[in-house]
């Protein structure tokens, strides 16, 4: 008599989701909790990302979210050249190193440049000579006190030519001891006599000191792509412009262990610089597959994204009763990764309901997390605030919704097995309107560090390293407010 098909079910083991766990009280030393981690060469001051959707993150999310400390995810559910546009506005967004510096002929008059800088609303402008040398500095201090002089003066009559520059490539701590020991506010960057850049000293010294950054003070970038290599030469350029605004590409599809998705992407690695985060999967055998046999290029790996079919807006589970559930998917990578290569960092992805998820996951060997509830119905993110019965609310959509496929069909085929198209894999529905990023990142910061303090643990490493324990159902019913009048 066979017992394959019982022994099937009868000897498996249990697929967990965040409600089945519980992190168990730890000793606690201090209430000094470190929430940084590194990702590859970047650092986060905030451990969690934005997810790639169209109803989540575009560039004034990813812009906010960096400028907190975490990533936001730019989503792939538009054209190549928006994913362009929106790249360069985050790269341009902040920066110590200003690029397009105001600049004015020496020949110019001063009504000329007195009128250029109040366009612009700066106090000052490089000065050009015809060689197109930087030559001089005019600041509003050096417009001439008397009207005849504004009108007829010429700037190279008032300017400074003694120019105190700064070269090519200075750190931040070289340009602020500059600044510091000449006492001025502006610092241009200049080599052989041309003007490579500006630096001020408002920029060196930031509103956001746990920003996410590039070695030139810029805020990292990420971007979703598809993991199959572009057939036209036409995308492979756009995207080679694309590759020098972003930092991390994330391979964006529900189920990555696909043999076409490792050789696009093994393609796509070679023919980008920048770095790549492989996802998603949720098994041990997908991670030793992508750290062992796949040979995709280990200098541009930085990080794997797990999850499948836990996101609030997901079907792919019920739809075709395959999935991961994140927590589980995490502990699975997380073993990988230890086993082949502990360089690599874990994304968990998708399903977390409260800011007590998060360290769960962290309990469990994730060193991010990523998500989209949270954050769809900030102000922040794309979309129109409305109101249904008195209540904001904004629009969150799953990429695999009838609805984001309509609106971008051809860019997210590929997220999906491509021939199921009338299948949607996600849904479309309202959340509440939460207000600004700062506060909805505010809770989860204080739900994540309090968590560690209880857990015992000083920094996400630690957290790795805590106990945890499965709950009952009975035990989940506990965890929630209970046996009150329910009056209020
Ligand atoms: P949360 O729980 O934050 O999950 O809403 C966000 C994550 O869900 C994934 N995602 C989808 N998964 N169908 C799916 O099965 C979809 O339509 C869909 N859209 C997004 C994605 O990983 C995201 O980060």
């Amino acid at each position: 008599m066979s017992d394959y098909y019982r022994n099937k079910i009868n000897s498996k083991e249990l697929i967990t989701t965040f409600d089945d766990v519980l992190i168990l009280p730890g000793y606690t030393k201090s209430y000094d909790v470190d929430i940084g981690v590194n990702m590859g060469k970047y650092h986060f001051n905030l451990p969690i990302m934005t997810a790639a959707m169209d109803t989540v993150t575009e560039e004034e999310m990813a812009i906010k979210m960096a400028l907190l400390g975490g990533l936001g995810v730019i989503h792939r559910n538009c054209s190549y050249e928006k994913q362009l546009d929106m790249c360069i506005s985050v790269k341009r967004a902040r920066s110590f190193v200003i690029q397009d510096v105001a600049t004015i002929n020496v020949d110019a008059t001063v009504k000329e440049a007195k009128y250029h800088m109040e366009e612009a609303g700066i106090s000052g402008v490089v000065v050009i000579n015809n060689e197109n040398k930087a030559c001089g500095i005019f600041t509003k201090r050096d417009i001439p006190y008397r009207e005849h002089e504004i009108r007829n003066g010429k700037v190279k009559d008032y300017m400074t030519t003694d120019i105190i520059s700064i070269e090519p490539g200075a750190s931040r701590e070289q340009a602020l001891a500059m600044l510091f020991k000449n006492r001025i506010e502006k610092l241009p960057i200049i080599s052989d006599g041309y003007l490579k850049g500006l630096i001020t000293i408002k920029d060196l010294k930031p509103e956001f000191p746990n920003a996410s950054i590039d070695n030139e003070g810029r805020l990292l970038c990420a971007l979703a792509i598809s993991p199959q290599f572009p057939e036209t030469s036409q995308v492979r350029k756009i995207l080679q412009k694309i590759d020098q605004y972003v930092d991390i590409f994330f391979t964006d599809v529900a189920d990555f262990y696909k043999q076409k998705d490792f050789e696009g992407t093994k393609k796509l690695m070679k023919f980008l610089d920048s770095n790549f985060v492989l996802g998603n999967i949720g098994t041990y055998e997908a991670a030793e597959h992508i750290l062992t046999k796949a040979g995709f290029p280990e200098d541009k790996l930085i990080g794997i994204k797990v999850g499948m079919g836990s996101g609030s807006i997901c079907s792919t589970s019920i739809q075709t009763g395959v999935g991961a559930p994140t927590i589980y998917a995490t502990a699975q990578v997380a073993d990988a990764i230890n086993d082949y290569n502990p360089d690599i960092s874990l994304i968990a992805d998708g399903g977390f309901k409260n800011p007590g998820d998060l360290p769960k996951s962290f309990s469990v060997g994730a060193d991010l997390i990523m998500s989209g509830h949270f954050f769809a119905g900030c102000t922040e993110s794309p979309g129109y605030i409305d109101t249904i019965q008195g209540r904001k609310v904004k629009v969150y959509r799953g990429m695999g919704s009838k609805e984001a496929r309509k609106l971008g069909g051809k860019y997210i085929a590929d997220r999906y097995v491509e021939e199921a198209k009338s299948l949607p894999e996600g849904v479309s529905d309202y959340v509440p309107y939460v207000g600004p990023l700062a506060g909805v990142v505010e809770s989860l910061k204080e739900g994540l560090s309090n968590g560690m303090i209880y857990a015992g643990a000083q920094n996400i490493n630690e957290m790795k390293r805590v106990k945890i324990g499965l709950v009952s159902p009975v035990g989940l019913a506990e965890q929630k407010p209970h046996d009150l009048m329910g009056k209020y």
